[in-house]
């Protein structure tokens, strides 16, 4: 049967972790792993508009619980990420991109004109909060990935709204670099008495959530 698949498996056993052990942490290889899937996940025309922040300074974790409703998570979690997008996504920064596709697969950069004049006119056309939007949405599509990627290696794992992000953008000073706050995940081991791990999963019924037309 298809749910006893592991990909089904991974999804049943995570759950939005709401109290983690704080005496947990995860390994250096299953960090390791974490980046390396982070890094892979797939964003529009391969721009990355993306930094992840890990935050380790417990200073900074109370202060930043402060400006997220004070989920314990922040400050129990064995690593904290904060999920940022580059706000400032110019001539420049498509250049880059189209740099580093040229060296990785050995191409001229001149081969690659035709898709950096799409991409530039891409973004000549949208103002700059659709491409806010834009930014962020991708910023969603690696939450998602983080999020089965910890399943996977049975890590716990919140994807967190709940927070200030122009508080957090100031706390960690992301302006300078042009950054901006979107998303955060505690990530750990749950604890024992998290009652939340007890629940049954609350989903719509296959009927309500596909149909075939
Ligand atoms: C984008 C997003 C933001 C969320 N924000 C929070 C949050 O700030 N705090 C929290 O405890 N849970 C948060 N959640 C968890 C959801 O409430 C949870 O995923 C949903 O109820 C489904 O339950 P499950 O993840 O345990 O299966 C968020 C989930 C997503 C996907």
């Amino acid at each position: 049967m298809s749910h006893n698949h592991p990909i089904i498996a991974d999804l049943n056993w995570r759950y939005a972790t709401k109290k983690f052990n704080p005496e947990l942490k995860i390994s250096a290889e299953n960090i390791e792993i974490i980046k390396e899937s982070l890094r892979l996940t797939p964003s529009s025309f391969g721009l990355q508009p993306l930094k992840f922040l890990f935050i380790e300074t417990p200073e900074l974790r109370e202060k930043l619980k402060e400006k997220a409703f004070h989920q314990t998570q922040i400050i129990d979690a064995s690593h904290l990420i904060v999920l940022c997008v580059n706000k400032k996504i110019d001539y420049n920064y498509v250049d880059q991109h189209i740099e580093n596709t040229a060296t990785t697969r050995g191409h001229e950069v001149s081969s690659l004109l035709g898709f950096s004049n799409h991409v530039k006119n891409f973004i000549d056309n949208r103002d700059a909060e659709i491409i806010s939007t834009w930014n962020s949405n991708q910023a969603y599509i690696a939450l998602g990935q983080l999020l089965h990627t910890c399943a996977n290696l049975r890590i716990d794992a919140t994807p967190m709204e709940g927070f200030d992000p122009d508080a957090f953008d100031e706390i960690l000073d992301l302006r300078k670099d042009n950054l901006q706050s979107v998303l955060v995940c505690p990530i750990g081991y749950r604890a024992e008495d998290d009652k939340y791990g007890q629940l049954k999963k609350v989903r719509k019924s296959l009927e309500d959530l596909f149909e075939t037309r």
